[in-house]
């Protein structure tokens, strides 16, 4: 998918600078540097694009909106609060493969339950935790619940 290799070449010019300070950087603090700060690893990137694939040609656009904008059955995984998880990934992939009932909307006027492993999609664990670090990687503008 061409749109979503543009999207990653920007976090991949950002380990690659990332990659170079600590090359070249002799103070004691570089090694120290908190996870966080580098960046998604390779296989995290690879997750992510898996994810892309299954979210936006799957059955989770349908409600969620291409991108997870937020369409009329489904609300935004990109803005706004979090109304069942905390941005976590672990507890996104739980939510994924539980789905959520109706009677836990937040929103009670949309009228279908998302369903267990995506219902018709049947995910794999694998697939529910490459669904979670894509859902993380559209989310960062999210605020807490
Ligand atoms: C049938 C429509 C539908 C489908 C398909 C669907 N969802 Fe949902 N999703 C919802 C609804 C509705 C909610 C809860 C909205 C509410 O509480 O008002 C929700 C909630 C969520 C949440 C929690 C959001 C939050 O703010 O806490 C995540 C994450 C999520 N969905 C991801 C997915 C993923 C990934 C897929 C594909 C496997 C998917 N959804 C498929 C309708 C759907």
């Amino acid at each position: 998918m061409r749109a979503g290799m543009l999207r990653l070449v920007p976090v991949i010019l950002f380990l690659a600078a990332c990659g170079g300070a600590a090359g070249t950087s002799g103070s004691a603090s570089a090694g120290a540097a908190p996870a966080a700060a580098r960046g998604p690893s390779p296989e995290e990137l690879a997750a992510i694009a898996r994810g892309d694939s299954l979210f936006n040609g799957g059955g989770c656009q349908r409600c969620h909106g291409q991108k997870g904008v937020g369409a009329q059955n489904g609300p935004s995984l990109v803005a706004g609060p979090w109304l069942h998880v905390d941005g976590s990934k672990a507890q996104i992939a739980a939510l994924i493969t539980r789905g959520v009932p109706r009677e836990e909307f937040k929103n009670s006027e949309r009228p279908f339950a998302m369903r267990p492993r995506g219902g018709p999609m049947n995910l794999t664990d694998a697939q529910v935790q490459d669904l979670a670090a894509y859902v993380v990687s559209i989310s960062r503008a999210k605020s807490a619940r």
